[in-house]
């Protein structure tokens, strides 16, 4: 069933090699013509590996949309019938990932776009009553390896391979935890349109995973936020030691935004990694 493994050309996660950081960008904040500029130069100064995942809820939205195809949220997932999947794959792989990755390219990172369907890279398992959206996401990180080997930093879109290898709209909160996780990343940074998870008009500077359970519950963390917060727990969960749910101020030197962990006033395990 898997496509043929490269030889790695870069050290095997895990092994003695610069620390990781990966950065999730969403639509919104991908609207945002001034984030380009302060990422990348956030990315330049990290010293470490890097790689990008972006979502793109709105240019999904306005493609639909013109294109006359109904969609629907379930729980911060978009249900996505086959011919939805087609647009979203349009949008995201295309217009968004290249874009990206051209405006970092002009910013002076060595971008390169790719999907979670090349390389194998990304593989999920259909989520029942939701159509063509992927879950449990598999990461084969062979072809990061390789870009990062040759210098270059990763721009992932989070369309992913289903079991017969059809493509599935994959969350990108998701994919980018799946990454975090298995490239050992010791930061992953969640760039939304708001500088954190907002409570009463403040943004928290911490939140753990008890405070969370009760602000999703009593409907103060919604919708695409309460599907982050979830997987940036996951995250802390999982040992990424720094987790963090950010807007454009961390990156101007404001606010750093709210930092998730595993359980209330914890570090995680791995913090000196
Ligand atoms: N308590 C909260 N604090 C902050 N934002 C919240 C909160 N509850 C709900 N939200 C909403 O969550 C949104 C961010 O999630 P959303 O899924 O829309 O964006 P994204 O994940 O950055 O982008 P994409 O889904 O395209 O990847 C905010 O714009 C805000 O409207
Ligand atoms: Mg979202």
């Amino acid at each position: 069933m898997s496509a043929r493994r490269p030889k790695p050309v870069a050290p095997a996660p895990g092994s003695a090699r610069l620390p990781v950081s990966v950065y999730k960008l969403g639509g919104p904040a991908l609207e945002d013509a001034g984030l380009l500029a302060p990422l990348a130069r956030d990315v330049a100064a990290t010293g470490g590996h890097v790689v990008l995942v972006h979502g793109g809820g709105r240019m999904i939205e306005r493609l639909l949309a013109t294109l006359g195809l109904e969609s629907h949220f379930v729980a911060g997932r978009r249900s996505t019938s086959p011919e939805a999947m087609e647009a979203v794959e349009m949008a995201l792989s295309g217009r968004v990932n290249k874009a990206l990755a051209a405006g970092l390219q002009a910013a002076g990172v060595p971008a390169a776009g790719i999907s979670g369907r090349d390389g194998g890279l990304l593989r999920a398992t259909p989520l029942a009553g939701y159509g063509c959206v992927g879950s449990q996401v598999l990461v084969q990180p062979d072809l990061v390896l390789a870009l990062w080997g040759a210098g270059f930093v990763p721009v992932v879109s989070p369309v992913s391979s289903g079991p017969a290898g059809e493509a599935l709209n994959v969350n990108a909160d998701e994919a980018a935890l799946a990454l975090g996780a298995a490239l050992f990343a010791r930061r992953l940074v969640y760039l939304s349109d708001v500088d954190g998870v907002r409570v009463g008009g403040e943004p928290l500077p911490t939140l753990g995973a008890a405070r969370a359970a009760a602000l999703i519950a009593e409907g103060t963390i919604q919708g695409g936020m309460a599907l982050k917060v979830e997987m940036a727990l996951d995250a802390a969960r999982r040992g990424v030691a720094e987790v963090v749910i950010a807007g454009r101020a961390r990156l101007e030197g404001g606010f750093p935004g709210t930092r998730v962990l595993p359980e209330t006033g914890q570090t995680t395990a791995q913090e000196a990694r």
